[in-house]
């Protein structure tokens, strides 16, 4: 998990400024996918300059200088450690013996230390404590044994295992970078007078719109003018002379527009990525409600013979998936359950031809999520992807696609994508329910009537809880952990708001259903301790008063999110967020709305850069 950019010119200058410049705003696009330490290596036709340093670009751009460097080929990384701590030394780039050869990698080879072994019984010198550092050695040691440089690369790239973006530069070819790819994600992005390869299109959004996806198993290299991609049809894992067999593959039909802007990709006034996010609900809402019927359409008849669905996801997307479990299964009658990705290997057995699998990632490149759609699709089930990323690798991977339309979510901690995802599914389960006559007509209008208003009620909502969310995080702030309740629906709800507390501003906090409460968790809570109860409407808030008595008689501070027509519990509690009444059912797109407002501006409140919580990164393609 890392930021990978590199960028070749057609002459220098040709961006009009130098390249080390480019390169940090590049890099800076990218730096929510990992950042503990940042590096770039320039080079022209005589030089080869490497720079690196543990920290975020902003705190390193002072000793790297990244504007005083200049080149007509460059590459640059952001790096989120798995081999070797954050360093100066582990840091990317890394070089072979001769500091000729300069790497960038996101990924995890696996059979790096079978490699280095062999490598240093060959006499290489190694560095650094990264698995990256076998590739440029390996790449030398080919072209010490005669091959040409593009040769020794891609011979290098076939002995591999494991995950990679790579990109090389080797200053015996300073026009060009070459690239390989396998399950971390890699772009091409095409201008005129340059050519650029990232790990995601905003990298470079701000010079070219126009991109190809690498896909697995490519290889090959970029120049100011040209592109080169072949497939890697056979690998050996021989350090020999054997070349591997690579066939060429003609990209044209890949070439694609994108059509987001750079202002999209930017903070567009607000302090911070998370908080234009959270705004920005309304429009990735209206945006993925307004391209779903198409998609959905191809996947009813699918679903509705299916005996059961599951629906797999990480993190915030498993709280979708929890959702989408419970509005199935309630709405349309369909046997489904929400498996956590990384889990799903404990429950593969049992899938098979009958069963649907949907994967749901807003990057589309969580490789626990991956895997788990391999598996089922190996297993005969039928794989749809739900997705924030056009041609991501799950979209690729599995047969069928829908995307949530919430636009580039820049921000780590997942806000639009999360009620993107939800409506989707809402809409999903609404149309199924409609083709297998679950709902009585008036209950599927109101529901559809209720969903189609949803914009509308989450911008409202937005504008009323966030002087509350900004009131109530200094309170919040002073606290070391909370607990957030909720039946029903309302407790994937209470779990997402627990995860971006616990994300953004550190606080300890934990989601139960709130009926599993006094079975343990109770015995945490005195004096003070903050209780957030999340109910969504009469039924679960009927049920949930005792619960709340039950916390109220150990002093926990309580606080709800809550409709307005259940006026009569609203003394319950001593701080409520009251709610526009939605129906349960479209409820949890606008209830996560406080807890992602509280979550944000506790972070602030305490001093904390929510766009970039510690230890985490916005895609994680490591399992
Ligand atoms: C969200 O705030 C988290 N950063 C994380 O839990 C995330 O939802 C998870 O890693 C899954 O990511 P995906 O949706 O890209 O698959
Ligand atoms: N495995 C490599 C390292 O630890 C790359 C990590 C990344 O993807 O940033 O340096």
């Amino acid at each position: 998990m890392c930021g990978i950019i590199g960028i070749v010119l057609r002459y220098q200058r040709a961006l009009s400024k130098p390249l080390g410049s480019v390169i940090k705003g590049c890099l800076k696009n990218l730096e929510y996918r990992g950042y503990d330490s940042v590096g770039f290596a320039l080079a022209s036709s005589n030089s080869l300059v490497i720079r690196k340093s543990k920290g975020k670009i902003d705190e390193v751009d002072v000793k790297l200088a990244f504007d005083d460097f200049d080149g007509i080929c460059g590459v640059g990384h952001t790096r989120w450690a798995t081999h070797g701590k954050p360093s100066d030394i582990n840091a990317h780039p890394l070089t072979d013996c001769s500091k000729r050869i300069v790497v960038v990698h996101n990924g995890i080879i696996e059979n790096y230390l079978e490699l280095k072994e062999e490598l240093i019984r060959r006499g290489h010198r190694f560095e650094s404590e990264t698995d990256t550092e076998v590739v440029p050695h390996l790449i030398e040691e080919f072209k010490k044994l005669g091959m040409n440089s593009y040769d020794a690369f891609k011979k290098a790239a076939s002995l591999l295992r494991g995950t990679y973006a790579l990109a090389v530069i080797d200053t015996d070819e300073p026009g060009r970078i070459y690239f390989a790819r396998n399950t971390s994600p890699l772009v091409i992005g095409i201008r005129d007078d340059a050519t650029f390869l990232a790990s995601d299109i905003p990298a470079f959004i701000d010079y070219t719109r126009k991109v190809i996806v690498i896909q697995d198993d490519e290889v090959g290299y970029i120049s100011g003018s040209d592109v080169r991609i072949e497939k890697l049809v056979s690998k050996s894992y021989e350090v020999d002379l054997t070349p591997p067999i690579c066939e060429l593959v003609d990209y044209s039909s890949r070439i694609r527009h994108i059509d987001w802007t750079p202002e999209m990709a930017k903070k567009g006034g607000y302090p911070h990525f998370m908080l234009k996010e959270i705004h920005e609900q309304p429009q990735a809402i209206a945006s993925t409600l307004s391209s779903l019927a198409n998609e959905v359409k191809d996947v009813l008849k699918l679903i509705s013979k299916a005996d059961r669905v599951l629906i797999v996801g990480a993190g915030t997307s498993y709280h979708a998936s929890f959702v989408g479990s419970i509005l199935l299964s309630e709405l349309a009658e369909v046997k489904s359950h929400a498996i956590i990705s990384s889990e799903m290997k404990w429950y593969s057995r049992s899938v098979d031809e009958c069963d649907v699998v949907i994967a749901v990632s807003q990057s589309g490149e969580t490789i626990d999520t991956l895997l788990a759609v391999r598996e089922a699709r190996r297993r005969g089930a039928l794989t749809i992807a739900l997705t924030n990323v056009i041609d991501s690798t799950l979209a690729r991977e599995s047969h069928l696609t829908i995307y949530t339309r919430a636009g580039p979510e820049v921000g780590v901690a997942a806000t639009k994508t999360f009620s993107a995802q939800v409506v989707a599914l809402t809409y999903l389960a609404l149309s199924l329910a409609e083709y297998r006559s679950t709902l009585s007509t008036n209950k599927l209008n109101e529901l559809k009537n209720s969903l189609r208003s949803l914009p509308d009620y989450v911008s409202s909502t937005i504008s009323a809880t966030e002087p509350r969310a900004r009131s109530l995080a200094s309170l919040i702030s002073s606290k070391q952990n909370a607990y957030y309740l909720g039946r029903g629906l309302g407790l994937p709800v209470s779990m997402e708001g627990a995860l971006k507390l616990k994300e953004v501003a550190y606080i300890h906090a934990e989601s139960y259903p709130a009926g599993e409460s006094k079975h343990g968790p109770i015995a945490l809570v005195d004096e003070g301790f903050p209780v957030f109860f999340t109910i969504l409407g009469s039924n679960d808030g009927e049920l949930i008063i005792s619960n709340v008595e039950e916390m109220k008689a150990r002093g926990a501070l309580t606080i709800a999110v809550i409709p307005s027509n259940l006026d009569r519990i609203h003394k319950y509690f001593n701080y409520a967020f009251i709610m526009h009444p939605v129906p349960y059912e479209v409820a949890p797109s606008l209830y996560i709305i406080p807890h992602q407002l509280l979550a944000y501006y506790t972070a602030v409140t305490l001093g904390y850069d929510p766009d970039k919580p510690r230890n985490l990164a916005k895609t994680v393609t490591v399992v």
